[in-house]
């Protein structure tokens, strides 16, 4: 890793994905998204990485979900991803945008039949009576959307992280484990500033 410092970070964030995705059992775009509500007060969970470009990192969800009104109300979140057989973690921190509507019901349109029906279903973080409540909004939205096309929910898009942080960690023997911090300054309308690279101790 000796090299990272002279790399692009979404360059080496690819090839660290492209190893997990060799290595890990399941789900290696699985990360921990971290945000906080108005007061600053944090809550954390797990969501799949669905895109990832040098604009940011991309998920998707119910924006009237917890996180999703959590992240309308406070505009900054952070990920982690850990990869156990790389004994790899990245962490990311930044700015959270919503993506356009043409690339929410791209991804929306990709996905099956059964899991968009699901997603007008779920009223994701509200109390339900029971599993029958569940299942009954399911076969109410079967019926309804019978015949033809499952558009995308109005509750439902994704989101974008634009890092203004991203760092790199590689464990090493006795604890002395590298990391290698990128920083940068991003400003709501403007193109982000470059990067900026810190060995850190471990
Ligand atoms: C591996 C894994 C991946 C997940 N991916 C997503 C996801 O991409 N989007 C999502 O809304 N929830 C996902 N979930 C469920 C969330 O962790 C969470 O239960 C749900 O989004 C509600 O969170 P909230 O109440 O904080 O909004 C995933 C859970 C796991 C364990």
């Amino acid at each position: 890793m000796s090299d990272l410092t002279e790399r692009d970070p979404f360059d080496t964030f690819a090839d660290w994905m492209a190893e997990a995705e060799r290595s890990e059992p399941n789900d290696p775009n699985a990360m921990a998204l971290a945000t906080a509500d108005a007061h600053g007060v944090p809550s954390v969970r797990m969501v799949l990485l669905k895109g990832v470009d040098p604009r940011g990192f991309v998920f998707y969800t119910n924006t009237e979900s917890r996180k999703g009104e959590q992240l309308l109300a406070n505009t900054n979140a952070a990920l982690c991803f850990h990869w156990k057989t790389l004994k790899r973690q990245i962490r990311v921190e930044g700015a959270v945008e919503t993506v356009t509507d043409a690339e929410a019901d791209a991804y929306f349109d990709s996905r099956p039949r059964d899991s968009r029906i699901g997603a007008w279903a779920s009223q994701q973080s509200r109390p339900m009576e029971g599993r029958w409540e569940l299942e009954k909004r399911v076969a109410q939205f079967a019926a309804k959307f019978a015949i033809g096309h499952v558009p995308r929910p109005p509750h439902w898009t994704g989101f974008r992280i634009v890092p203004r942080r991203i760092e790199f960690w590689q464990d090493r023997p006795f604890r002395l484990h590298e990391r290698i911090l990128f920083t940068r300054e991003v400003m709501a309308g403007q193109p982000p500033g470059g990067w900026t690279t810190d060995r850190l101790f471990p």
